[in-house]
């Protein structure tokens, strides 16, 4: 106790005679990244996460800690951000839909239903161009873009079997705060509910709403298939994640840990970014395993007949993501041989 005393006061007396100097950080005073996200450990958001803990803290001997918060312990999707802003936490991965609160709007692009039609045309987008332009948009914000993180294409979920468009009529689905989420909902005549992920198990089971969209591991790890009878493998959309963290504690810190944890982040990345797939493909195998929930697989001509119903809202929408962003990820697809 005595010496914990002494070490602080000397550590504020060594700061008062050294102004603008940074103490040199160690394994006993180490410099503490929050990092919080609302989905559970075991999901490819949740193990990106522990790798970089991990990574940071190996590769910089003790002196950065990272401190990995799920499940929304400490922030639902909304207030995670405002935290960020206001530096009570130092990392998110928020999932691309939600950056239109936080005036990027054109992060809302990754939500349209069906403009990626293949996992490659995705990692060319993300890691291309657009990508690094959109990450660069965040910081009058206040924000730093680190890494694009995978989740993966989302199914839907109801209590009735959604295999052609018209089983959507009337249903109130939970989606995450996306403008162009809702647009999809109502495209197909359902009714959207903006929902924080935390709550959606709970809205579920008491019928709040009616069903909704994920990917695999998400409803997985959040037990969706014990409050919902039917489940269609849809992969009309995807999610996916932005990393980020705050400016002013970013631009902080001592350039030589700053560069260590930008290798941190990058390894981090390439490995949440190579297990998300086998992720979700092992949870949806759970979840049918489970018998709990009718899972239905869409043949190519009703999938087809989905997206003619989905692809106006790329034109109702352009005028809110950006009609060059829209067009840049054609031109993606279109390198890889894909029509729109
Ligand atoms: C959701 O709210 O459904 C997702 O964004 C949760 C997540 O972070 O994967």
């Amino acid at each position: 106790m005595l010496t914990s005393i002494r070490k602080t006061i000397l550590t504020l007396a060594l700061a008062a005679a050294l102004p603008g100097v940074a103490l040199a950080q160690t394994a006993a005073n180490p410099i503490v990244i929050k990092f919080s996200h609302v989905v559970a450990p075991d999901t490819p958001k949740g193990k990106g996460a522990e790798r970089f803990k991990q990574l940071a803290e190996e590769r910089t001997g003790g002196r950065v800690k990272v401190e990995v918060y799920p499940n929304s312990q400490l922030y639902k999707d909304k207030e995670e951000v405002e935290a960020l802003q206001l530096g009570s936490v130092q990392m998110l991965a928020p999932s691309l839909s939600k950056f239109g609160p936080l005036g990027v709007k054109e992060f809302e692009v990754f939500d349209l239903p069906f403009i990626f039609p293949s996992a490659a045309v995705l990692d060319r987008v993300t890691n291309g161009p657009v990508g690094a332009a959109m990450l660069k948009k965040l910081e009058p914000k206040g924000i730093v873009g680190l890494a694009y993180w995978d989740n993966g294409f989302k199914e839907m979920s109801a209590n009735r079997p959604l295999r052609d468009v018209k089983d959507f009529k009337g249903l109130k689905m939970r989606i995450q705060s996306s403008k162009i989420l809702e647009a999809q909902m109502r495209a197909l005549g359902a009714l959207p509910q903006v929902m924080a992920f935390s709550e959606v198990y709970q809205a579920l089971q008491t019928g709040v709403v009616d069903g909704t969209e994920n990917t695999p591991s998400n409803y997985w790890t959040q037990k969706t298939h014990e409050v919902q009878k039917d489940m269609t493998v849809s992969n009309h959309g995807y999610i996916g994640y932005a990393v980020i963290t705050n400016k002013k504690f970013w631009d902080g810190l001592p350039a030589d840990i700053r560069t260590i944890l930008e290798g941190a982040m990058k390894d981090a990345t390439k490995y949440t970014n190579a297990i998300a797939q086998q992720e979700n493909d092992e949870a949806l195998r759970k979840i049918q395993a489970s018998g709990k929930v009718k899972v239905i697989t869409l043949t190519d001509k009703e999938r087809e007949a989905w997206r003619q119903a989905l692809l106006p809202v790329h034109k109702e929408m352009a005028g809110r993501v950006g009609k060059d962003t829209i067009e840049a990820i054609y031109k993606e697809s279109a390198a890889l041989g894909f029509k729109q």
